[in-house]
């Protein structure tokens, strides 16, 4: 709990690396995630390399938090592995929210940054990475120890929840 209400979208981070353990700590929530049909077809490309990164953030400005961040994780899922067509997106979107979460408990800043569902972004993406035909690129998430505060907010909203019907 204490996890879910502190976490916030961080998008600048200090000059400072992340360990593999905590890429791995984060990875290994990812996949704790439900999948549909027990899929579990995700796969994570852990983004290191200071050039590429900078490709990435300069070529789409919704990625750019990439650029400070000294790791990132792409997270896609191979199609071919699917147990009900479709719902590959729904599982990456899990994962990627178990990875936010792992993040903010190893108090590292994240920030959920869409590839999926624009698929000129997806092709971009495939191509420059060397994804395989049948995987399909999701979110990218820039890891790194924040260089921005950003304060917890209360979102409950009593009025948004109706019982047996609206
Ligand atoms: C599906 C989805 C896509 C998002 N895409 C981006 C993105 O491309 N770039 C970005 O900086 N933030 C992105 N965000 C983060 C949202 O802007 C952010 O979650 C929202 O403004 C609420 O702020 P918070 O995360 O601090 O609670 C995305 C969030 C979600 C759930």
């Amino acid at each position: 709990m204490e996890a879910i209400f502190k976490r916030r979208s961080v998008r600048k981070f200090q000059d400072k690396p992340i360990s593999e353990e905590q890429i791995k700590q984060i990875v290994k929530a990812a996949m704790a995630a439900p999948s549909a049909g027990g899929a579990r077809h995700w796969h994570f490309v852990v983004l290191k390399d200071k050039n590429l990164k900078a490709t990435i953030a300069k070529r789409y400005p919704n990625i750019a938090p990439l650029a400070t961040a000294p790791a990132g994780i792409l997270i896609c899922a191979d199609t071919k592995l699917e147990v009900y067509p479709g719902f590959w997106p729904l599982d990456c979107a899990a994962a990627t929210q178990n990875a936010l979460l792992a993040a903010t408990e190893l108090g590292l800043g994240s920030v959920w940054c869409a590839v999926y569902p624009d698929q000129q972004k997806m092709n971009g993406i495939k191509d420059l990475l060397g994804l395989p035909e049948s995987v399909q690129p999701f979110s990218i998430i820039p890891l790194g120890y924040p260089a921005e505060h950003v304060e917890p907010e209360d979102r409950f909203d009593p009025e948004r929840i109706h019982y047996d019907k609206w």
